[in-house]
Formats: structure tokens, sequence, C-alpha cells
């Protein structure tokens, strides 16, 4: 559950001239979870942050289908900041990692696979309790 955990995963990408591309995701093959479950951020507005939380238990797989917006994460320890463009790619998020999406550029549309239903008690939507709950399993 560090920041070293999340990472850029390249997805296959079939292109043809006259057709254009196709990507694809398999569960447990291009990431490392089953999806249970699919949302979707659209219409974003100019300035607009969304996330400014983490999850317990849940993993995620984050993809920019149109346009581009930033992912800032934080494991506690370190940040990390990831520039989303490309439908090609996604960014893998473990468990216990604050995040936050911002800069959203008008008209992009950010694609989220996640590994369970909808559970508002897997949300940590405090920072100061993230970084206790984080202190917590470091002395376990
Ligand atoms: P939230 O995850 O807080 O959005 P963000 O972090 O992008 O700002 O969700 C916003 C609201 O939508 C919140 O009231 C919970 C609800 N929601 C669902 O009902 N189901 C879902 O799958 C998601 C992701 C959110």
């Amino acid at each position: 559950m560090k920041i070293e955990d999340c990472r850029i995963i390249d997805l296959p990408k079939i292109s043809d001239p006259t057709k254009g591309n196709l990507t694809f995701i398999e569960a447990n093959k291009h990431i490392p979870f089953e999806i249970k479950r699919v949302y979707y951020l659209y219409d974003v507005p100019g300035g607009g942050d969304r996330g400014e939380h983490a999850h317990k238990d849940l993993s995620q797989f984050i993809i920019a289908m149109s346009g581009s917006f930033d992912i800032l994460l934080d494991d506690g320890h370190h940040k990390k900041k990831f520039h989303m463009n490309r439908a090609y790619y996604g960014l893998y998020l473990c468990p216990m990692i604050w995040r936050e999406l911002d800069n959203f550029s008008s008209g992009s549309v950010c694609l989220v696979l996640a590994s369970d239903f909808y559970k508002e008690s897997d949300y940590i939507r405090d920072y100061d309790e993230f970084t206790k709950e984080i202190k917590k399993k470091v002395s376990h």
C-alpha cells in the first residue's frame, strides 16, 4: 500500500489506419483485480476537483477516455503526480492511497474500474483520519 505499488499500466492497442484504434481490458490479466463496478466522471467544470479521499480496501484503475486530467497520489509519506491523456493506458491504485483529481480539460472523460461495489464505509474522506490510519498500520 505504497505509492510504488500504484503504477501506469499500458493496455493493448489494436490500430487500423482505416478503422481507428481499439483497446480492451481483461480482469486479472491486464489489471490485477476482478472488476465489480465501472463509473465515469464527465462534464467536470474548469477548476473542478474530484477525489480527495482514500479507500480502505478498494483497488481502482483510472483511464482518461477522452481529454486529460491530473491525478495526485499520496500514501502518507510520499506524493506523486500523473498526467493522464491517453485511452491506451491507465493508473492502477491500490487501497489506502489518498488521491486528488484536477486540471480536467474541457470535454474530458475519466473512466474508473473498481474492484467492489459502492460502499460509503470503504471511504476515508478526512485527510487527518487517513494519516492516522497509515500510522496505525505502520506500528502494527
Ligand atoms: P465520490 O466518490 O465522492 O466522487 P469524487 O471523489 O469523484 O468526487 O462520489 C460522489 C457521490 O456519488 C457520493 O455521494 C457517492 C456517490 N457514488 C455512488 O453512489 N456510487 C458510486 O459508484 C460512486 C463512485 C459514487
